[in-house]
Formats: structure tokens, sequence, C-alpha cells
């Protein structure tokens, strides 16, 4: 957490009481070499399922199991920053990144096996979907800090405008295009 005003230092030790993306990629990396950590809250049905691992005043983590399909479509952490590792199986990250000759802005995927890890800082949007058919389950290990309370989704509207919508961290995430009813009014899933 970025405080505004006061001195250098306050700024400093506020800024300690929360990991790095760095710091986060080294846990996720430690909590899957402990598979007994993990394993159970791993599932592998059609449903994507996002279960909780540990929950701090300093981070929360999650294990979540990806199928054919499952795609959180693109979206925030509203503030926090993430550590990701593949326990299992392959899943696509794409960020949004700007066009180096321009300000255009593009989705640009990454590539995730067993054994991958990657990291976001705190205003970064990204997506991760199952990698597809025929590429069997997936399960992912993710830690977040400061703790994810919340998020925002992205999606296109009628005008062909970007919007974002605020959610609640246990909220499963899905495209916004599939979210919204047509009056432009969100639809909790089922
Ligand atoms: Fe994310």
């Amino acid at each position: 957490m970025v405080f505004r005003g006061g001195s250098p230092q306050c700024v400093i030790v506020l800024r300690m009481d929360y990991l790095t993306s760095d710091q986060l990629v080294k846990y996720v990396e430690t909590v899957a070499t402990n598979p007994t950590l993990w394993h159970d809250l791993a599932s592998v049905s059609d449903k994507r399922s996002y279960e909780l691992l540990i929950s701090t005043p300093v981070l929360n983590a999650w294990v979540i199991s990806w199928n054919n399909g499952h795609d959180t479509g693109l979206h925030d952490h509203d503030g926090s920053a993430g550590g990701v590792i593949v326990v299992q199986g392959h899943i696509i990250e794409s960020r949004l990144e700007k066009h180096e000759h321009g300000n255009c802005i593009i989705e640009r995927e990454h590539d995730y096996h067993l054994g991958s890890t990657f990291q976001f800082g705190p205003f970064d949007i990204h997506r991760v979907r199952h990698a597809g058919a025929n590429k069997g389950p997936a399960v992912t290990i993710h830690a977040y800090s400061p703790p994810l309370k919340r998020m925002g989704s992205y999606g296109f509207n009628e005008y062909d405008e970007f919007n974002r919508l605020p959610m609640e961290g246990e909220e499963e995430l899905r495209p916004l295009e599939l979210a919204l009813k047509k009056d432009g009014s969100y639809q909790q899933k089922e």
C-alpha cells in the first residue's frame, strides 16, 4: 500500500507490511513444494473452483482449479500484487500492455506449464484461462498482498467503451461481456 503524503520513512514502514511480487512468487514456490498443503484443495470437476489456502493480514492465497472453457476475463486486483505458480496442467495468461509504438493497448499472451511462475503488480490488468480442449485439468496457486479483497472486471459495452465493474474478492471472475445482462446490469453467477 502506498501512503500518499507524510515522511518517506512512513512510506517505507507501511510498505514493509506487505510482500512484493517477487516475494509472493517465492511464497507460492515454497507452498508448491509441499503438496500436502494444497493437494486436497484442488478439484478436477467441470466447475472452476477456488479454495482459500491461507488468509493473514499480510497476504491471502488460493488454490484454483481450471478446465476447458474456464476464463476469468480481464480483471485487476484493486491494488494487490500477486504471484502465481502452475502445479498441474497448462494455463494461458494475457495481459494488457501499452504498444511500444503508440498509445494503443494490446493483450499479450503467455503460456504457463507445470512449474511455471508469473507475477503482477498492483495496477496490472490481466486475464487467465485454461489452455483449451484436450489439455486436461490445471491447478494454480495464487498469493496476493495486500490480501485480495476486491477486483475490477473489464469489458466492452455496446458502444465499444472499455468499462470496469468492481467485484468482491470471493466472487467468481468471468468475461464481463458474459456477466452483463442486456440492460447492462450485472448477473450473479449461480
Ligand atoms: Fe488475476
